[in-house]
């Protein structure tokens, strides 16, 4: 494929034609990392929802599959996850041809047409040619529906603590934990949520899964629960709590709220089952109820977030995941513009004209003092990345960036976000432009801001400013090559 529509993402996941949303099924096997999605063939807003498919031996680049689900009597297919039954435990496949098999929300617009509550309800389906063709299981719904609108998402997993499936979905605000011996019966255990967390809204799209802290030997459980509305800068955004699961209860002793990204584009995120050496590999929906409707594409909507690697710090004393590009994405850089040391003096902006910003990683790292990055076009499109040492706070200024009239929360605000984990001396910035997105990464992702962009012409001059004489260093400015030939 050639991709060469305006903000068409040269290096991000995105459908070639008609809408996108969450991230499903994500399953690696046999060397292949899979990724389904929310998909409408027919529009480019919102619709009866499928599942649709793309593989990857790299996480980088994509081979478009053809649609895996259909919408059936049962209902439209929502977000769900998949797993590899290598023993055979559902009885689908055999244990020499284990069955792929993917856990799904079906909804039911019957249903809610008619003003049930119980039209959401669990379905299931396998596939025995690794992912290519799908069947649907004959006795869905595997898991009923009582009287809970708003009971989906299940993110399903093999748990080697306890040596059964787990699976968790959400309930309203609160998440329900499953468990299951052959992926069919599932056992109901229990919920969490009540008096904890964000719940400025609907609970949606969990995951759950067990990660080291880094430099120890200690071991804990993340969950993870998008929630729309309620996030930091408006509409949907991902929350996480760290605990302990004994395979039937979730429990933290966690009082603040934590966000894996203080951006405005990143909701719906999972993370991969069987990813090789024990990693753990998420990918986000670039967008934003707010409105993903309504952003200024033409044949295609929305993409994915860069893949990135969860590992799970201590800073302050206190759990911090972070998140960071998979290093996959290195192969795709070529270093265009470099400065071992880049003075800046203050009211003297020192400006880099590069071409290829639009389609770019910088890198550098800076004392942990005021600092301000403006990209700006010849148009006069601007958008402005601000550390404030002081105050502690990171902040995005996209509101002159390039077309943000197409809905009126776009471009209404400064995006600030305190900061507190920012505690070394000097700080690394890791920032990747594409030609919808800019995505940035603080100390290795300790903080990441995820933003959608849609700048008029391309930006080609990138602006650094401080109010004292600073010393950036080891500055690399690398062109991204595009994913979609060679
Ligand atoms: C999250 C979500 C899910 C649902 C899906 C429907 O973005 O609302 O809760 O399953 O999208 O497309």
């Amino acid at each position: 494929i050639l991709y060469k529509e305006p903000f068409r993402p040269q290096f991000h996941f995105s459908p070639e034609k008609k809408w996108m949303n969450d991230p499903n099924g994500m399953v690696y096997y046999k060397g292949i990392y899979h990724l389904f999605y929310q998909y409408y063939p027919n529009d480019i807003v919102w619709g009866p929802m499928h599942w649709g498919h793309a593989t990857s031996t790299d996480l980088i680049h994509w081979t478009p599959k053809k649609i895996a689900l259909f919408p059936d009597k049962l209902g439209l297919i929502f977000s769900g996850s998949a797993v590899v039954d290598v023993n055979n435990t559902s009885g689908l496949g055999t244990k020499e041809n284990p069955a792929m098999v993917a856990i799904f929300t079906y909804h039911n617009m019957d249903g809610e047409k008619a003003g049930k509550t119980n039209f959401q309800t669990q379905g299931l389906a396998y596939s025995l040619d690794e992912g290519n063709t799908w069947l649907k299981y004959k006795g869905n719904p595997i898991i009923g529906n009582t009287d809970l609108k708003d009971f989906r998402d299940p993110k399903v997993f093999w748990n080697s603590d306890t040596n059964l499936w787990n699976l968790v979905l959400v309930a309203g605000d609160r998440a329900k934990f499953y468990t299951s011996k052959n992926l069919i019966n599932w056992v109901y255990k229990s919920e969490f949520g009540k008096g904890i967390g964000a719940h400025g809204g609907v609970w949606e799209c969990p995951d759950i899964f067990k990660i080291k802290v880094e430099n120890s030997n200690e071991e804990k459980w993340v969950l993870l629960i998008s929630i729309n509305p309620g996030a930091p800068n408006g509409g949907s955004g991902t929350q996480y709590f760290i605990g302990d699961f004994d395979g039937n209860s979730f429990k933290t002793t966690q009082k603040e709220t934590k966000w894996i990204d203080y951006g405005t584009d990143n909701y719906a995120g999972v993370t991969y089952n069987d990813a090789p050496n024990n990693k753990r590999i998420f990918i986000g929906w670039m967008s934003n109820w707010q409105y993903a409707r309504n952003t200024p594409t033409k044949n295609w909507r929305s993409a994915m977030t860069i893949p990135r690697e969860l590992t799970l710090e201590k800073v302050n004393n206190n759990y911090v995941l972070q998140n960071t590009p998979v290093t996959q994405l290195k192969k795709q850089l070529n270093v265009e513009f470099s400065k071992e040391t880049l003075n800046l003096h203050p009211n003297n902006p020192s400006t880099i004209n590069y071409d290829n910003l639009n389609q770019s990683q910088i890198r550098f790292t800076a004392p942990s003092k005021n600092l301000k990055l403006i990209f700006s076009n010849t148009v006069n499109d601007s958008l402005v990345l601000d550390y404030n040492a002081k105050e502690k706070t990171f902040s995005i200024d996209r509101r002159h960036s390039g077309i943000v009239d197409f809905e009126e929360n776009f471009g209404k605000e400064i995006h600030k976000n305190s900061t507190p984990n920012i505690i070394s001396k000097t700080i690394d910035y890791q920032i990747i432009i594409d030609w919808s997105s800019i995505e940035i990464f603080i100390n290795g992702g300790i903080y990441s801001f995820t933003e959608q962009i849609f700048p008029k012409k391309p930006y080609t001059k990138l602006s650094f400013r401080s109010e004292e004489n600073l010393e950036l260093k080891n500055l690399n400015l690398s062109k991204i090559r595009t994913i979609w030939k060679n």
